[in-house]
């Protein structure tokens, strides 16, 4: 029962973490070691703080965009998360009927408790994240099911040479998914294949990547200017501006204060996204102001998932549509499109 209910994706943490066994709720919520960069994505946004524009006249503003040719009802994307069913039983499907509902792109993770094509049979609109493994035949082949089951991008996650050292999890003695749970796309055969996150990753797996498929590619968690040049030289066609929310390198710098410097670097070339510590509308119209084209949530998911499964995810993404909605009003735009740094929408301080 949702009502009075949780009013915003605070709320909803209060009540997942009500819900979730601790130590569940610890691997959702923690970051890597003093968790310096959790709270500065958050406090970034904190920071900067709007100036609107007064007696535009424009009437409601319109939500839709299209993000490298995928058109979605706004420009808020689900991040890729590991492990749904550690938050509801029935995992990923749930996440993707409300993804699908609100019209919005789900990012599904490779490390999905439930197999790519099962998110897929929902209906929902998928792009597919990818740990490229040392074995190219085996990436090789989650590209191809990727692509079969209809995903309509790569988000290569980049920022994982190693696992981020995560303290709370070795406090609870948490490091791997319970024996009931498994990363279905790992699945071969009888077994399930150990990820690999390996420190020789490099742009020319990149170029093969680009080689392997036709579809729109991006790259998760950039954060210099130097190396979103690179992935526009390497053909990729967008950049998620990411930290993976403070869970890789501790006081990695915030998200939101590494969007402008990428966003002079790449120049327009290719979207931007940004994800980390986007947690009300007013969030989505800095990242948009300061030169994303969308945004991702990681953990509010989470918390919605983990309060009510597929109904808390769709008041999740609700509550963040009415807050964008009013935002862009109160800021005197039409669209996510109009907000821009210098003028009409929302200008930063
Ligand atoms: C993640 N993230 C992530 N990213 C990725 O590329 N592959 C993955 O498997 C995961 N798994 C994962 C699990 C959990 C529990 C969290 C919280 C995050 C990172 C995610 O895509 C995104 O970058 C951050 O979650 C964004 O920050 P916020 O919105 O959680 O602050």
């Amino acid at each position: 029962d949702l009502t009075p209910g949780p009013v915003n994706v605070r709320d909803f943490e209060t009540a997942a973490r009500d819900r979730l066994d601790p130590a569940h709720y610890d691997y959702f919520a923690s970051g890597a070691q003093d968790e310096l960069t959790v709270a500065a994505n958050e406090a970034a946004f904190r920071r900067r703080m709007l100036v609107p524009r007064v007696l535009r006249g424009g009437g409601p503003p319109r939500l839709e965009t299209t993000v490298l040719g995928t058109p979605a009802a706004m420009p808020v994307l689900l991040a890729p998360t590991a492990f749904h069913r550690l938050a509801w039983p029935e995992g990923e499907p749930a996440t993707a009927r409300a993804a699908a509902s609100a019209g919005v792109i789900m990012i599904a993770a490779m490390l999905s408790t439930v197999s790519i094509e099962d998110i897929a049979a929902t209906g929902a609109t998928l792009w597919f994240q990818l740990y490229p493994q040392p074995d190219m035949a085996f990436t090789e082949s989650l590209v191809r099911r990727a692509e079969a089951a209809g995903c309509r991008a790569l988000v290569v996650t980049v920022d994982s040479p190693a696992l981020g050292r995560n303290e709370r999890g070795d406090r609870n003695g948490f490091h791997d998914l319970p024996p009931d749970l498994h990363c279905a796309n790992m699945r071969e055969g009888g077994h399930v294949r150990q990820v690999v996150l390996s420190p020789h990753i490099s742009w020319a797996d990149i170029g093969r990547l680009r080689s392997m498929t036709t579809l729109p590619l991006l790259l998760k968690g950039v954060l210099h200017p130097l190396d979103a040049r690179l992935a526009v030289e390497h053909g990729v066609d967008g950049i998620i501006v990411s930290n993976h929310g403070g869970r890789q390198l501790d006081t990695a710098a915030a998200s939101l204060d590494r969007l402008p410097a990428v966003a002079e670097a790449v120049a327009g070339r290719v979207p931007l996204l940004l994800d980390g510590g986007v947690r009300r509308g007013t969030d989505v119209v800095k990242a948009l102001a300061l030169g994303a084209t969308a945004v991702a949530v990681g953990r509010p998911v989470l918390w919605g998932l983990a309060t009510a499964g597929e109904a808390g995810v769709s008041r999740v993404l609700s509550l963040l549509r009415t807050e964008l909605e009013n935002a862009l009003t109160l800021c005197g735009a039409t669209g996510p499109g109009e907000v821009t740094r210098d003028e009409l929408g929302g200008i930063l301080a």
